[in-house]
C-alpha cells in the first residue's frame, strides 16, 4: 500500500537513488524495495565501483527501471539522456555515499555518472555516508561535509556500529528503514518539480492501461486450413515492448505470429480469428483500457461455413468456391459498444494510393482519435521489411511523418508523438 502523502494524484514522488562503491551498497537493494513499497517511483544510477558490489540487474528488477551505470553509452546522446534522468527526479538520494563521492560533490568534480548527475540535478539531495571511521573523521571529509551542509544537502548518519574493516565505530550507513524515514520527512510537502514539456513526455505512459492488437487473424476453412494475410505482427509487438518500457500496463492481443512476446506485459491474449480478436478487445475495453492501439491486420472476411472435418479433394472435385462473410469490424462495431469517455483509439490504415486522404477517411468512419498511415509499396517500407515509414494523423491533419526507420525505433517515436500531442 502506498503511503498517504507520498503519492501525488496520479504521479508519484520520483527518487533518483545513486549508489556508490561501498559494501553498504547491498543495503541499498533493500532500500530500493522499501521505497517502491512505500509508493515512490525509483530510478537508480550506480558508479562503476558500486557495480562491483551489487549487480545493476538487481536494482533494475527492484526498481522496475533501467539502471544508469555509464556516462558514455554506445551513442553520445546517452550523455544528454542522463541529464534528463537527473532532471526527472524530485529528490536525489546518495546511499551509500563514500568519502570519495562526498569530496567530488563538495568540489563539483563530474568524472563519472553519479558525480555528473549530482552536478546536473537542481533539486534536493539527501546523502547517507558510509566509510571507515578514520576516513569519516579525517579533516578533509569533515570539511567536505560542512561544505555540503552549507549548500543545503541533507546528510543522514553515519551511525555507529560494526564496520566492514572490522572495527566498531562511527562510519556505518544508517539502516534502510532509517533512511526511508528521512526521505519521507523530506518528501512530504515536496512540491512536484515543474517538468518542461519535453521532460514530461517520458512519464506520460507510466501506469496507462494500454490495449494493443497485433498480427494477422486466421480464418478457418476447416480444422487444418485457413485464410490469412501477410502481417508479421512486428509493429504491434514493438509498440507493446516500447509501451512496457515507458511504464504502461500493456495487454497484448495477438493473432498467430512467430514472435517472442515482450517481457513485462500485464497479459498476453493469443487469438486465432477476427471473431476471437473482437471478443478479446471487448473484454479489454470493459476492463478499463485507456488506450486501444489497433495495429492488427484483422481479416475483413471469414469462411461462412467452416468445415468441422478436413475437406477432401475428392469431395470438392476439380474446382470449388469458398463462401465468405464479413467479419465484425472491431473499430467500427465493437469499440462503440464499450467506449468509455477516457478511451483514446489509435487505428492503422494500410493504403497504397492517396494515403493521407484515405487514412483520414478511415479515422472519421471508424471514430479513431489517431490514425497511423503506411504505404507498403513506398520505398523504405513494406511487409517483412526491416525498415518502415509511418505518418501519424488526427482529425486536425498530419502530426508527424517519419523517416524510413527500424520498426522498434518507430514504435518508440510514435508513443512519444502521441504523448506530446496529448500533453499539448
Ligand atoms: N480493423 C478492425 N476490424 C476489422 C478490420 C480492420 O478493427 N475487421 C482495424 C484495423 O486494425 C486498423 C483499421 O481498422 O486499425 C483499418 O484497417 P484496414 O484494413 O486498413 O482498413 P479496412 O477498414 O479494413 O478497409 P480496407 O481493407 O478496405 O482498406
Amino acid at each position: 500500500m502506498a503511503d498517504q502523502g507520498i503519492v501525488r494524484g496520479a504521479a508519484q514522488v520520483r527518487i533518483l537513488l545513486m549508489v556508490t562503491g561501498g559494501i553498504a551498497a547491498y543495503k541499498s537493494c533493500f532500500l530500493t524495495r522499501l521505497l517502491v513499497q512505500a509508493g515512490f517511483s525509483v530510478k537508480v544510477a550506480m558508479t562503476e565501483s558500486a557495480t562491483r558490489f551489487v549487480s545493476p540487474m538487481t536494482f533494475q528488477v527492484l526498481s522496475g527501471h533501467p539502471v544508469a551505470t555509464d556516462l558514455w553509452g554506445e551513442d553520445q546522446s546517452d550523455a544528454l539522456d542522463h541529464i534528463e534522468y537527473a532532471r526527472w527526479s524530485d529528490l536525489t538520494v546518495v546511499a551509500p555515499a563514500t568519502a570519495n563521492t562526498l569530496a567530488k560533490a563538495a568540489t563539483g568534480i563530474a568524472d563519472e555518472i553519479v558525480s555528473t548527475l549530482l552536478l546536473a540535478q537542481p533539486g534536493p539531495v539527501l546523502m547517507a555516508p558510509a566509510m571507515n571511521d578514520n576516513m569519516w573523521r579525517h579533516p578533509a571529509t569533515q570539511a567536505n561535509v560542512a561544505t555540503l551542509r552549507e549548500r543545503g544537502v541533507h546528510l543522514v548518519g553515519p551511525g555507529s556500529g560494526f564496520l566492514a574493516c572490522g572495527t566498531v565505530d562511527e562510519g556505518r550507513m544508517l539502516e534502510p528503514e532509517e533512511i526511508v524515514a528521512a526521505i519521507k520527512d523530506l518528501a512530504v510537502g515536496l512540491e512536484p518539480r515543474p517538468q518542461p514539456e519535453a521532460l514530461a513526455i517520458p512519464t506520460f505512459w507510466e501506469g496507462q492501461q494500454v490495449l494493443i492488437t497485433a498480427g494477422p487473424t486466421h480464418e478457418a476453412i476447416d480444422p487444418v486450413r485457413y485464410v490469412a494475410n501477410r502481417s508479421s505482427g512486428t509493429m504491434g509487438y514493438a509498440l507493446a515492448a516500447e509501451a512496457v518500457a515507458q511504464g504502461a500496463m500493456v495487454t497484448l492481443i495477438s493473432g498467430p505470429v512467430d514472435l517472442m512476446p515482450p517481457r513485462g506485459l500485464q497479459s498476453l491474449v493469443a487469438v486465432e480469428s477476427g471473431q476471437d480478436m473482437a471478443a478479446a478487445v471487448g473484454q479489454g475495453l470493459q476492463a478499463g483500457a485507456q488506450w486501444l492501439i489497433m495495429s492488427a491486420a484483422v481479416a475483413d472476411f471469414t469462411p461462412s461455413n467452416p468445415a468441422t472435418g478436413k475437406l477432401k479433394k475428392e469431395d470438392l472435385g476439380t474446382g470449388w468456391q469458398l463462401d465468405m462473410s464479413r467479419n465484425p469490424d472491431i473499430l467500427a462495431e465493437v469499440v462503440p459498444a464499450h467506449r468509455a469517455e477516457h478511451l483514446k483509439v489509435v487505428g492503422f490504415a494500410l493504403e497504397t494510393e492517396d494515403v493521407q486522404a484515405r487514412a483520414l477517411g478511415k479515422l472519421k468512419a471508424k471514430n479513431m482519435d489517431y490514425v497511423v498511415a503506411n504505404n507498403p509499396t513506398e520505398a523504405g517500407s513494406g511487409f517483412g521489411a526491416e525498415n518502415h515509414r509511418l505518418q501519424l494523423l488526427s482529425s486536425g491533419g498530419m502530426i508527424w511523418a517519419s523517416e524510413s526507420r527500424p520498426k522498434t525505433e518507430l514504435a518508440k517515436q510514435l508513443l512519444v508523438e502521441l504523448a506530446r500531442h496529448q500533453s499539448r
